[in-house]
């Protein structure tokens, strides 16, 4: 299912390839008058530029096509929609499976209907979608006083700092300025070597992506099924090559002792108030007004041009393929915006199972 949500549910359709992809978003409060410029400035962030990602270029020019009328939500499904236009769909041969991308399991699901070229609709390129719908959440959020911000923590092995207790609004803004976010600027272009070397060899890497969420009220997600680790796990573990997700202090659990990880409480100006944040702003479920940190792991490029082991789905024999067409050596440097895009839907879903937009923007303004 592409569908998701159920105070703000969004469906995403389209494929790779085809003639264009495009979102829903239902239930999408009225009289809002979106920033397109800020959604376009996100769109470009998330856009492959240099040699660092694939070749392909696509200008991304979305188009509102319904919801939208006077400049402002008419509270009715608001679509929007981007055509696709730099596909080179001879690039992709549907009888060899790439291996670790999406082909072996959508050629068996779907018994070989599936639309394989650039892997259709599980491709990396439905992520601009996400990155609408963040777009779109973090102008709501920002209303209600929530912040989101991520960096690029780790690429193969070379490492940025992590956020610590000092991580402020202004220093998540700045982060979002970025195309390449990393706390310390010396890093950056270590990473942008790694990727770079890894591409040379005709190989790709991984990394991890860490992301910090300001605002959130104590009170937010459920006990059980519901949590907000749940929702935000889940919507993060949608993003096409992630693999795992870690709150707060992360392996920091399996070997530190509960005298090292419990969280002291205290009364600060009459509000109850953890000392430390190894819980990483979530417990029970229930976030607890701290700053909500979590960190993404992004594996390595599957489509890499080496040569390697496959099956021929026409002869149905063990082969070889060589991937052809133009891929990301890395998708953390891109992943990250969208990582950060989905936390933000992540949270105004939350936020809104809890209470509708305009009441909690009215119980704000009169606080
Ligand atoms: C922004 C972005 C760009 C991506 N670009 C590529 C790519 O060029 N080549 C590739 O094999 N996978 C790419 N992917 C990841 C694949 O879509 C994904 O690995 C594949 O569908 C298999 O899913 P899984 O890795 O979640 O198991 C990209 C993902 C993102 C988020």
């Amino acid at each position: 299912m592409s569908i998701y949500g159920q105070a703000l549910p969004v469906s995403f359709f389209g494929e790779s390839h085809g003639p264009l992809i495009g979102l829903t978003i239902h239930n999408m409060p009225a009289g809002i008058h979106l920033d397109t410029k800020f959604i376009e400035s996100e769109l470009t962030k998330r856009r492959p530029k240099s040699s660092l990602s694939t070749a392909r270029r696509e200008p991304d020019p979305f188009e509102i096509v319904s919801g939208y009328f006077n400049n402002q939500t008419t509270g009715m499904p608001l679509t929007i929609i981007i055509k696709n236009t730099d596909t080179r769909s001879k690039d992709y041969t549907p009888n060899l499976l790439r291996p670790s991308t999406s082909d072996f399991v959508a050629h068996v699901k779907y018994n070989g209907a599936n639309d394989y070229r650039g892997s259709g609709h599980f491709s990396g390129r439905l992520t601009a979608l996400t990155v609408i719908l963040g777009a779109i959440s973090q102008q709501l959020l920002k209303e209600l006083g929530v912040t989101v911000g991520s960096h690029i923590l780790q690429i193969s092995s070379i490492k940025d700092s992590e956020f610590d207790y000092m991580v402020n609004e202004e220093l998540l803004n700045s982060l979002n300025a970025c195309d390449f976010p990393v706390l310390n600027q010396d890093v950056q272009s270590k990473m942008e070597d790694v990727i770079l070397s890894a591409k040379n060899q005709q190989d790709s890497v991984g990394g991890m992506i860490e992301t910090c969420i300001l605002g959130m009220p104590v009170g937010v997600g459920n006990p059980l099924f519901e949590k907000a680790t749940s929702i935000i796990s889940h919507l993060i573990t949608s993003i096409p090559a992630v693999k795992g997700i870690l709150f707060g202090a992360g392996m920091d659990f399996v070997t530190k002792k509960g005298s090292e990880m419990n969280d002291a409480i205290e009364i600060n100006d009459g509000r109850f108030k953890t000392k430390t944040n190894h819980s990483g702003g979530i417990q029970g479920g229930i976030t607890n007004g701290m700053p909500i940190v979590f960190k993404t792991i992004v594996k390595p490029t599957a489509s890499i041009a080496q040569n390697q082991d496959t099956v021929d789905t026409n002869s149905n024999k063990n082969s070889t393929t060589q991937i052809k067409g133009r891929h990301d050596p890395a998708i953390v440097h891109r992943a990250v915006h969208v990582v950060n895009a989905m936390s933000a839907y992540a949270c105004l879903e939350l936020l809104l199972k809890e209470r509708s937009y305009h009441d909690i923007k009215r119980t704000k303004k009169s606080n």
